[in-house]
């Protein structure tokens, strides 16, 4: 049921409506510098993450494996990742655990990607013993641990137990060898979870925020209903949010309904350490080939340089001093909120 369920997943995440809720990047303004006094091989939008130096800050998200038909999916995703020199995320890794058989399509990840950054996923109420499978299974550099509390009550088959998920996290975080990155699948993260994690020493997040992918609506879809709602914290708030209550002590992740260059600077701008994207490349591969996706993700790398020397960033750590002007709903929000 779980493997059929990742089958549909893609089909539906591909065929997902425009979602209500916006990412709030439509709010932030980036103040245009017309002396940026840099030449254009300056740029250098390289960085390091996990101890591994990316071509850019981005991260292929967590997606899918689990069947054979999923494997030729993952390989492209990785082998994408390996050329273009970004991170990448596996899928959910709960068949794997179950099902021999499911594991190797998740292990191509690492074999097209031998020495790139490979996370590992599993939901966060995992044990130490499956966390620690799943990060042998592809020798992942760390590991992903999702939320997704709106996902299961969506889902007639949902979880409906959500105690001790974060006493969880906290004995992960104690017994893991590699960093975890808690991450939302976007729905976002308020100010009080940011909070609540970095106290338990969680130090890398990805807030998964909203504005793309639905699960909710994809659940819902599956089971052959309709809703006339979305729930969650826009991804450009919710990283707001974060900024303001982690300062320094975690690096975030900025994910969910990210889909060009403009709207990755404008997160790095705000301060996030990486960007993720997920739906978006999935549907490049899906609706054309392996070139492609090459070919998209060349596009994205130029386009971060050529915005960051308009902007007159050399590094991505110069991004940090451009002035970003926020309107709209997300200033309300941030004001009613206590943050601005
Ligand atoms: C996902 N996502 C996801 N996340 C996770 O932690 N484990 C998983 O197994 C999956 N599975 C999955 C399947 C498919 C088909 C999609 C499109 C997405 C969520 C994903 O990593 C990301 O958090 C959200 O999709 C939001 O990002 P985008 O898609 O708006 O860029």
């Amino acid at each position: 049921m779980r493997i059929n369920r990742k089958l549909e997943h893609i089909e539906l995440s591909l065929n997902q409506k425009k979602r209500s809720i916006a990412t709030g990047f439509e709010d932030v303004s980036l103040v245009h510098n017309s002396l940026p006094q840099l030449n254009w091989e300056e740029v250098d939008p390289s960085c390091e993450f996990l101890g591994k130096k990316l071509s850019v800050p981005l991260l292929i998200n967590a997606m899918t494996g689990g069947h054979p038909q999923l494997e030729g999916i993952n390989y492209s995703l990785a082998r994408a990742a390996n050329l273009a020199g970004v991170a990448i995320a596996v899928g959910s890794q709960r068949a794997a655990l179950e099902e021999h058989s499911a594991r190797a399509s998740f292990k191509v990840v690492r074999e097209a990607n031998p020495r790139g950054v490979v996370l590992a996923n599993l939901g966060a109420d995992c044990s130490e013993l499956e966390a620690r499978a799943a990060i042998e299974m592809i020798n992942a550099d760390a590991i992903q641990l999702h939320l997704n509390v709106p996902q299961e009550m969506a889902m007639r088959e949902g979880d409906r137990q959500f105690r001790g998920i974060l006493g969880n996290i906290e004995l992960l975080v104690k017994h893991l060898s590699v960093p975890i990155i808690v991450k939302e699948v976007g729905f976002g993260m308020s100010r009080e979870s940011f909070r609540r994690l970095c106290d338990i020493g969680v130090r890398n997040i990805d807030i998964g925020g909203a504005g793309g992918t639905d699960f909710m609506a994809i659940e819902e879809n599956r089971a052959g209903r309709m809703t006339m709602w979305s729930w969650g914290i826009p991804t450009a708030i919710s990283l707001l949010e974060g900024i303001e209550e982690c300062k320094g002590q975690a690096n975030l992740i900025a994910s969910g309904g990210i889909e060009h260059a403009l709207d990755c600077v404008k997160a790095l701008c705000l301060g996030c350490h990486l960007v993720g994207i997920a739906r978006p490349l999935l549907k490049v591969l899906m609706s054309g080939s392996d070139k492609h996706l090459d070919d998209f993700l060349e596009l994205l790398k130029a386009d971060i340089r050529r915005i960051m020397l308009m902007l007159g960033a050399k590094t991505i750590k110069d991004l940090t001093s451009v002035s970003a002007v926020i309107t709209g709903n997300t200033y309300h929000w941030l004001c009613q909120r206590g943050i601005r």
